[in-house]
């Protein structure tokens, strides 16, 4: 085998056979949602790179703080051969880890994005040539199947990304990557953290107008992809804390009662003046949560650090 290797398990249609499918089942339901996954276009992507370097969103300056600061801590407990990472977009705070992984012998980034996958892959196996990466086209919220490569197994999701899932689908998720652990390999999990709410609020509502526009964003995916003529200024960015559950929504308010055709599914869909479309939830957590919800699954939180002022945390849990 090469040392650099592409697997594709996402039929090239697939993209469009979901977002139709997500469109179908978010506009005709009250109250109306869509799923935040199909926010990351080229311009989504672009725009969220752009969120990271806000003085409002602390969570990636943060994240990767604990990563510099420990990942010699992060490669010893684990003892990994391999490391997954599921979502590795551009794999820019992993190189931390990867950088603190001398022994490694497999990289396994997954992501949808073939692009960002080629690029972060042939710029590292550049730089170690003695490491394999085994890029995986494919969506980490589906089934996934891995490489045969050396354990011990780690596998990363960084990013506080696991709380855009709803807690069914949080489930859902964990039982389905402790199912590619076996006993020893270990899940490093990134967690934003419960915090004072004008804090959070200002992390999704950034005096630029950056998030309001990457909020937007998903009208224009949806009006390219499907034929639709959602106006994006005919929406206002709305960032709410829901203190019950713990969450950040974000949400698109209609300015005004509106019709919006979509073409692909011969649809049209009404919105009242003032009606709200959720396009994302994200969740926000304390150790005990994550340590029971990594429980459930048969995963046990062995490590847990956060940056110097308490906003991120990664956990280290072990498959027994
Ligand atoms: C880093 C993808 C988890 O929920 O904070 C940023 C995405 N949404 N601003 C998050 C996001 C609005 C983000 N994730």
């Amino acid at each position: 085998m090469s040392p650099f290797h592409v697997t594709r398990t996402l039929p090239e249609n697939a993209t469009d056979a979901a977002l139709r499918a997500d469109v179908l089942e978010g506009l005709t339901r009250m109250p109306k949602t869509l799923p935040p996954k199909w926010f990351y276009d080229a311009r989504g992507s672009e725009l969220f790179e752009r969120i990271t370097e806000l003085p409002e969103y602390y969570p990636t300056r943060a994240e990767r703080e604990i990563l510099v600061d420990r990942a010699a801590e992060i490669a010893s407990a684990s003892g990994a051969r391999t490391l997954v990472e599921l979502g590795s977009g551009s794999s820019d705070k992993t190189r931390h880890l990867l950088d603190a992984m001398p022994g490694l012998h497999t990289y396994v980034p997954v992501d949808v994005s073939e692009s960002a996958l080629r690029q972060a892959g042939e710029a590292l196996v550049a730089e170690r040539p003695d490491l394999h990466v085994h890029a995986l086209i494919a969506d980490f919220t589906a089934r996934l199947e891995l490489p045969a490569t050396p354990g011990p197994r780690l596998v990363a999701f960084l990013g506080g990304t696991i709380g855009n899932l709803v807690p069914v689908e949080r489930a859902a998720f964990l039982a389905a990557v402790r199912a590619l652990l076996a006993p020893g390999d270990a899940l490093l999990l990134g967690t934003d953290l419960v915090k004072d709410e004008g804090v959070l609020v200002a992390a999704y509502d950034d005096a630029a107008g950056v998030t309001a526009e990457f909020n937007k964003n998903v009208l224009r995916v949806v009006d390219r992809e499907l034929g639709a003529d959602f106006d994006p200024d005919a929406f206002q960015h709305v960032a709410l804390w829901d203190a019950e559950r713990e969450w950040i929504e974000m949400r698109l308010r209609a300015r005004g009662a509106q019709t919006v055709k979509i073409h692909a599914l011969d649809l049209a869909v009404d919105f009242a003046d003032g009606e709200e479309l959720r396009t994302e939830v994200s969740a926000k957590f304390r150790m005990d949560g994550v340590r029971a919800e990594l429980a459930a699954v048969g995963l046990e939180l062995t490590r847990w650090w956060t940056d110097r002022e308490g906003r991120f945390a990664l956990s280290l849990s072990l498959a027994g």
